[in-house]
């Protein structure tokens, strides 16, 4: 069985194409790129069919990470229906997605930050929007994103079953 996973921001070309980038990354270094499936989306369509930012691109090539290939798209309705995930980067990201989710499939929206070992439940669980920053922002946004996505990999594939 493969598990789907979407990851959503805005725009689709800075935090989500991340996100996308580096579970694949990680999908694939455990060997699971047949079981888990991943792709980004934006809730908004301004940057539609564009590359992702630059300053993506930079960071995450850094750290041996190519998302040059990926393209942006909005979320469309049978993306609801088609993952089994879908992780919103922020808030706002989380409630532009709850008004167009089916309310039989909401069970499927979470804030990636839910995953965040380093995030309390109480503080900001949004993974802060890098876009108007500067190149620092991507770095940080690579870190949080990067941690979010190996603890997401973990509660996806069970542990090993204990040797007789
Ligand atoms: P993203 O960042 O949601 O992480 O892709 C943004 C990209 C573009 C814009 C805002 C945020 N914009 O206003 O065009």
């Amino acid at each position: 069985m493969v598990t789907r996973v979407l990851f959503v921001c805005l725009g689709n070309i800075c935090r989500s194409p991340l996100a996308e980038g580096i579970l694949r990354r990680l999908v694939e270094e455990a060997g699971l790129a047949g079981s888990i499936a991943v792709d980004s989306a934006g809730t908004g369509g301004y940057h539609q069919q564009q590359p992702p930012d630059p300053r993506s691109c930079d960071v995450a090539r850094k750290r041996g990470i190519r998302l040059d290939d990926q393209r942006a798209r909005q979320v469309e309705p049978r993306d609801f229906h088609h993952f089994d995930l879908i992780l919103a980067m922020d808030s706002e990201n989380l409630r532009d997605l709850v008004e167009i989710c089916p309310r039989a499939l909401r069970h499927k929206l979470r804030l990636l930050r839910s995953y965040d070992p380093e995030a309390s439940p109480e503080g900001d669980q949004n993974v802060p929007d890098p876009y108007f920053g500067g190149r620092t922002g991507f770095d940080d946004s690579f870190d949080m994103i990067h941690r979010c996505c190996k603890a997401l990999l973990e509660s996806l594939t069970p542990p090993n079953p204990p040797a007789n």
